[in-house]
């Protein structure tokens, strides 16, 4: 079974009320999303091998440790997803980014492919899959189904807000996925909105209605 870990630093809990807060405007919403991505990627790569290198300081010799050359694969899906990418690359910069679109067939409710583009070398990267939301779980289960089937190996999931139902979703579908979240919210509605959430995230990241 897949671990669900709970990012609930006081900055991310802190970012988070404004994001949820209607009040709070596109600009604002889009550079909080990008915030709370750049302190959840801090949390989220505290298991990054290290190797040991010398360097000189202006003192002396000394051995010291830097990250392992280890290969990283941000995967938003899309469209919100694209709101958390940036904050992630602060800090790792030279992770590759893919991307995933999904639809909602109409008539079987089922998350459907539409856009697939990842980096070359699937087999050999951890991938973060984001998306701020997790709802039912249908768009991560498939997102994540998208890239084990060109590959991967090494996958995480990693999002702002999730419903219990979504995190099962996924747990049963991926158990050797864990989940990273900012706060596990209380349910669905009837629509399918997170409650309480921050309503609809593609639609405040872009400004739409
Ligand atoms: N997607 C969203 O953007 N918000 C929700 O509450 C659920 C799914």
């Amino acid at each position: 079974m897949g671990k669900v870990y709970v990012f609930d630093h006081p900055l991310i809990q802190h970012k988070l009320t404004y994001i949820r807060d209607k009040n709070t405007g596109t600009k604002e919403f889009r550079e909080l999303v990008e915030e709370v991505a750049t302190l959840m990627a801090f949390e989220i790569t505290r298991d990054l091998p290290l190797v040991e290198v010398e360097i000189e300081t202006p003192v002396s010799r000394a051995k010291s440790k830097i990250i392992a050359g280890k290969k990283l694969g941000i995967i938003p899906i899309l469209r919100a997803g694209i709101g958390m990418v940036d904050g992630i690359l602060k800090l790792i910069p030279a992770a590759k980014v893919g991307h995933i679109g999904l639809y909602r067939d109409p008539e079987t409710l089922k998350p459907v492919e539409y856009y697939v583009k990842l980096p070359t070398d699937v087999e050999e990267r951890d991938f973060i899959v984001v998306d701020p939301m997790l709802a039912t779980g249908g768009s991560a289960v498939e997102a994540i189904n998208s890239l084990k089937k060109r590959g991967a190996k090494s996958i995480k999931f990693m999002c702002l807000i999730a419903a219990p139902e979504g995190v099962e979703a996924v747990q049963k579908a991926h158990p050797d996925v864990d989940i990273y979240i900012a706060a596990l919210d209380e349910k669905l509605n009837d629509h399918g909105y997170i409650v309480p959430g921050l309503g609809d995230a593609g639609d405040r990241l872009f400004g739409t209605k």
